[in-house]
């Protein structure tokens, strides 16, 4: 077994959903407590505006067209609410927040054995956050089958687990199942059995290894041919353009590897995430309040569209980021992270109660090649948005 997955298990107990290790001896700056205090607090009040928008067999994804758009469990989304609501419990103490989350885990249930690249989003942001709340054998299970659910879809020629499904021939493998690997590493520490993390290894490493550029941008899908692990294209799908660098691609690839970094201590996986950061950074159009363009190539920047989710993906991430590395480097990750919770607390962004659905935040870019869901709230948007105001707040707090 590889030497940093050992030491990662010896060190064994879990590093909790919102709460990631922290080495940072940093004080959290004393405004901006407060206006996340103040935003906690009102996200709860506009969750329960959104509550009231959802039907029980199903969970929210976007507010469009004046209308509110619910989805089933089946949805790579569905996971973010029961997800937010359980971390503004964590954030407020507002039970009602606690049981409306815990209301949607018997819809989500059967999530367990989908087949899907999307399941550690889904389930993983669901029922591990609510085990993190309050740990039970039920929600143990329900994860540990999600993680074997996932296995099944890794191919050991190519060392990655499949995106979508694949022509023959094809085994398509895009940046955002780096997210799901927190799941196999969650698995593997609480089961004690190795494979599940042995596999996100696998992936994060021929990740690594294919999907980014040499300035550290990614791809946003990378085809493999599944009988030799051969690359037959690389391309995007929710981005600009194959060459481009989609901005909450970006945002997963930093939050996957920094995730990587601190379950297994491995310093490939910190480096690689400190890379992703500096492409991210030092690039001229990032703008000057950090909440980046939906695509960083787009054409028509400077008034394309924002991506409110991608920036709080990149905030959450730099948070933790921040934990691993030298001060200097630290105050960097913090000193954006800052601006974007700063930005997305402002007007511009942070709905006013009652508006946007019930949504917290606006101006967000689901698909936009396809036309689909531009500039609208949608749920991981918000579900960043409060880890990263829970994960500043945490700063220094062991
Ligand atoms: N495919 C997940 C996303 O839109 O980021």
């Amino acid at each position: 077994m590889n030497r940093f997955l050992i030491a990662a298990l010896i060190l064994g107990a879990s590093a909790g959903v919102s709460n990631a290790q922290q080495k940072l001896n940093y004080k959290p700056k004393t405004d901006l407590v407060k206006l996340i205090d103040k935003n906690l607090k009102d996200a709860a009040a506009q969750y329960k505006v959104l509550m009231k928008n959802v039907p029980a067999d199903s969970l929210p994804e976007t507010f469009q067209h004046n209308k509110p758009k619910s989805t089933t469990p089946k949805n790579w989304v569905s996971g973010f609410y029961p997800g937010t609501l359980f971390y503004l419990y964590e954030g407020t103490n507002d039970k009602t927040l606690y049981e409306a989350g815990l209301a949607k885990l018997p819809i989500m249930e059967p999530i367990k054995t989908i087949d899907s690249h999307d399941i550690g989003f889904m389930m993983y942001c669901s029922f591990g956050n609510a085990n993190n709340i309050k740990p039970s054998a039920a929600y143990k299970d329900i994860l540990l089958t999600s993680a074997q659910s996932l296995c099944k879809r890794f191919n050991p020629i190519v060392g990655c687990t499949m995106s979508w499904s694949s022509k023959p021939g094809e085994f398509r493998v895009i940046i955002d199942n780096m997210m799901n690997l927190e799941l196999l590493m969650w698995a593997t520490k609480v089961s004690g059995d190795s494979s599940y993390a042995k596999i996100a290894l696998q992936h994060a490493n021929t990740t690594m290894k294919n999907h980014f550029r040499p300035d550290y941008s990614s791809y946003h899908l990378v085809n493999y041919n599944p009988a030799t692990g051969g690359i037959n294209k690389k391309q995007t799908v929710q981005g600009y353009a194959d060459d481009s660098a989609w901005a909450r691609g970006q945002g997963w690839g930093l939050y996957g590897y920094t995730m990587m970094y601190r379950e297994t201590k491995d310093p490939r996986y910190l480096d690689q995430a400190r890379h992703i950061a500096e492409f991210i950074l030092n690039n001229p159009n990032l703008p000057k309040d950090k909440v980046p363009y939906w695509d960083f190539s787009a054409p028509d920047i400077p008034t394309a569209y924002r991506d409110a989710s991608a920036g709080a993906i990149y905030a959450s991430a730099l948070i933790e980021l921040a934990g691993y590395v030298d001060a200097a480097s630290a105050k960097i990750y913090l000193d954006v992270a800052e601006t974007i919770i700063r930005t997305l607390s402002s007007d511009r962004f942070k709905a006013a109660y009652g508006e946007n659905g019930g949504f917290i935040l606006k101006h967000s870019v689901g698909h936009l090649p396809k036309g689909a869901m531009i500039d609208v709230p949608l749920t991981y948007a918000d579900y960043y948005f409060v880890e990263a105001m829970l994960r500043y707040k945490n700063l220094g707090k062991k």
